[in-house]
């Protein structure tokens, strides 16, 4: 009988494109949300020196108590992803071991 023999490189290869996909869909969500919180930011943040504007653009949506309200509401998850943003190379260098 013929042994199936499994080449352990080509296993090793397969695991390793994997982790890099991953590690891209992770590290572009991060920054996909990151763009998504600054925006809001800076936008809530016209919203309440430019209210009128704002108000206007947005056709009423985002008055300025709402405004304020995501404005301050924001800096927390803001500073959450910022700081997964900012950190998030070393630490998948050490989750995936991806060679970089
Ligand atoms: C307040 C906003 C932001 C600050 C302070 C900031 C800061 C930084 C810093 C310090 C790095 C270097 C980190 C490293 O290489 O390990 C970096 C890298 C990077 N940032 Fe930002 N960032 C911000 C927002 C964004 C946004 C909104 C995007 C994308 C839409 C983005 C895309 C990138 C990319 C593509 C890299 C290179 C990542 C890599 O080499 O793996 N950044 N950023």
């Amino acid at each position: 009988m013929m042994a199936v023999s499994i080449n352990p490189f080509l296993i090793d290869n397969e695991i390793m494109n994997k982790n890099r996909d991953l590690d891209k869909v992770i590290r572009i969500s991060i920054q996909a949300i990151l763009l998504l919180l600054l925006s809001m930011y800076i936008i809530s943040g016209f919203g309440i020196t430019e209210s009128r504007a704002i108000e206007s653009i947005t056709l009423g949506l985002l008055t300025k108590p709402v405004a304020f309200q995501v404005h301050n509401n924001l800096l927390l998850p803001f500073i959450i992803f910022l700081i997964m943003h900012i950190a998030y190379k070393p630490i998948s260098k050490v989750i995936f071991k991806a060679r970089k």
